[in-house]
């Protein structure tokens, strides 16, 4: 199995937006996903109505975390073949605060390492010890993809990202995740600033940018209305395509 996990320190930028497209692209090529929602705000699990059901039967990343079950009585099978979700409740927050072990989240994938192809980390915005795990999780063979919004704030939040999957592993003494950075929200034509943004990611980052990009579209939002990742509520849309595009060039990085 190799870990794919989808985190900035910055919200609003596409994460949840990637993760579930990315989800449903891999398990329709035939691949077994299983995607971990590890945001307390739970956008990836709503898109899978599994709120409720996860907090009601006590199956969620907080399980998950702790370490009172392993993958394969957490996760949910979906209406989408080959792809499973372990959802996320707001509980999940307070984790972030318990947890010690930053290597719970490696050590629950690994032992479920032969279930699945490929696990999807949708990581909060906030919560550093939650990334970290997730981090750790995709160091030996994995990724971490960094979606960014080109606006005035790109370089923060990619950088406290890029320093993040450093600083702890630098500290653990574990080998550093790869990591490459995704545009999300790419308009039509550029503004001024957008490419101001651009020339200072190309800057900081010339060698770690995918060259597949997310452009802007409604289709995006409309299909998120119905809880459906647009490439599969309009494959033949713009950002479907792009996704699929992406999708590829992943699995070219993971080798
Ligand atoms: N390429 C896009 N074009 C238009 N809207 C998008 C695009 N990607 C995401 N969105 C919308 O922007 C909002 C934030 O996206 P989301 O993936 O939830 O960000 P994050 O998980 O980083 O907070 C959502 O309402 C989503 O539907
Ligand atoms: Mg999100």
């Amino acid at each position: 199995m190799r870990t794919i996990a989808i985190s900035n320190y910055k919200g609003g930028v596409g994460k949840t937006t990637t993760a579930v497209n990315l989800a449903s692209i891999f398990a329709a090529s035939g691949k077994r996903v299983l995607l971990i929602d590890l945001d307390p705000q739970a956008s990836a699990t709503d898109y899978y109505g599994l709120y409720e059901l996860g907090k009601a039967e006590g199956r969620t990343s907080v399980e998950l975390l702790y370490g009172s079950a392993g993958v394969r009585e957490l996760a949910f099978e979906t209406e989408a073949e080959n792809l499973s979700v372990i959802p996320s409740v707001i509980e999940l927050i307070d984790q972030n605060e318990l947890l010690l072990r930053e290597q719970r989240l490696k050590f629950a994938l690994d032992d479920a390492a032969d279930d699945y192809d490929l696990a999807i980390i949708d990581c909060s915005p906030v919560l550093k010890r939650l990334a970290f795990n997730a981090y750790l999780a995709a160091a030996e063979g994995g990724i971490v993809v960094i979606p960014v919004k080109l606006d005035s704030t790109v370089m923060r939040g990619t950088a406290l990202t890029v320093e993040a999957t450093k600083s702890i592993t630098e500290a653990l003494r574990l080998p550093r995740p790869r990591f490459k950075i995704l545009r999300t929200f790419v308009p039509g034509r550029m503004t001024k600033a957008e490419r101001t943004g651009a020339e200072v990611l190309d800057r900081f980052f010339p060698n770690a940018q995918f060259s597949s990009v997310v452009h802007a579209s409604t289709k995006v939002s409309e299909g998120s209305w119905e809880w459906m990742p647009v490439a599969s509520f309009e494959p033949g849309s713009r950002p479907a395509k792009d996704y699929a595009a992406l999708a590829e060039e992943v699995l070219h990085e993971l080798g």
